[in-house]
């Protein structure tokens, strides 16, 4: 797969939450070979933290060479990249990783937190088989997600844990709601580990096919350091989420007791 490092002009890095921005850049290569669920790994340049941080693509638009990005800060490294303004360059791997693998089926599009972000890619990629999106998060205000979705997505579910809007508790005690009442048959997830193994048990119960997209903190991206791997599963194998994943399917990943 290929892979570019490149210098990507910052177009647009606005606040979209205290602590969540949206980043557009100029990256034409990595706009034209991109898949959803792929990830780019970037770094500010010049910067004593020299360790690249991982990112889901969020959008890509191929005609205008464009990727857009949306990060919570986390850290100093994800601080930075919030401080820097319309025309810096942002130094730039990728895209990186083995994305989904798009299914023949109805999906079923489940997220939690900013793991929404690699999400709106896959719904583009999945619009003409009307997928619908299950979005949760803390309050109303975290589920920001619906407005990047929605030009894709036939129908949005949104849970939150205080009730400020759409169903009030966690995605995974309505998502057996959705699953009775539609035609579903692969369910992709991305967020918080605990949501996503909760989502793959009830896949399985469901009879549906389930693919996690895995948020692990990254030091090379490129399968040297160890530092994101895990067991499968199925072959007791380790895994590296870095260049095996993110996304594997789910009973690789989580077992089912
Ligand atoms: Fe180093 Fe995956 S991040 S092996």
């Amino acid at each position: 797969m290929k892979k570019f490092f490149i210098e990507g002009c910052i177009l647009i890095n606005e606040k979209i939450l205290d602590d969540v921005y949206y980043m557009l850049l100029q990256a034409p290569e990595i706009a034209d070979h991109a898949e959803p669920g792929q990830f780019v790994h970037v770094k500010k340049n010049n910067s004593i933290n020299f360790l690249r941080r991982p990112l889901g693509i969020a959008e890509v638009d191929k005609k205008k060479g464009t990727i857009s990005l949306i990060y919570r800060i986390i850290g100093r490294g994800t601080a930075e990249y919030a401080a820097m303004t319309v025309g810096e360059q942002l130094s730039i791997v990728g895209p990186i990783g083995n994305g989904f693998m798009i299914k023949e089926g109805r999906p079923l599009i489940v997220g939690g937190g900013m793991g929404m972000a690699p999400l709106v890619f896959l719904a583009e990629r999945l619009q003409e088989k009307k997928p619908l999106v299950l979005v949760g998060g803390k309050n109303e205000q975290e589920v920001f997600w619906p407005k990047y979705m929605e030009k894709y997505a036939d129908k949005i579910y949104v849970t939150t844990d205080d009730g400020s809007l759409g169903f009030k508790g966690f995605t995974v005690q309505f998502l057996p709601k959705i699953l009775e009442d539609n035609a579903v048959d692969d369910i992709y997830t991305c967020g918080p580990d605990i949501m996503m193994h909760s989502v793959a048990k009830i896949a399985k119960k469901y009879g549906k096919s389930c693919q996690v997209s895995m948020e692990k903190r990254m030091a090379c991206g490129i399968g040297v350091c160890l530092g994101c791997t895990f067991t499968d599963k199925i072959t007791g194998k380790r895994r590296k989420v870095c260049v095996d994943g993110p996304v594997f399917p789910a009973e690789e990943v989580f077992d089912y007791e």
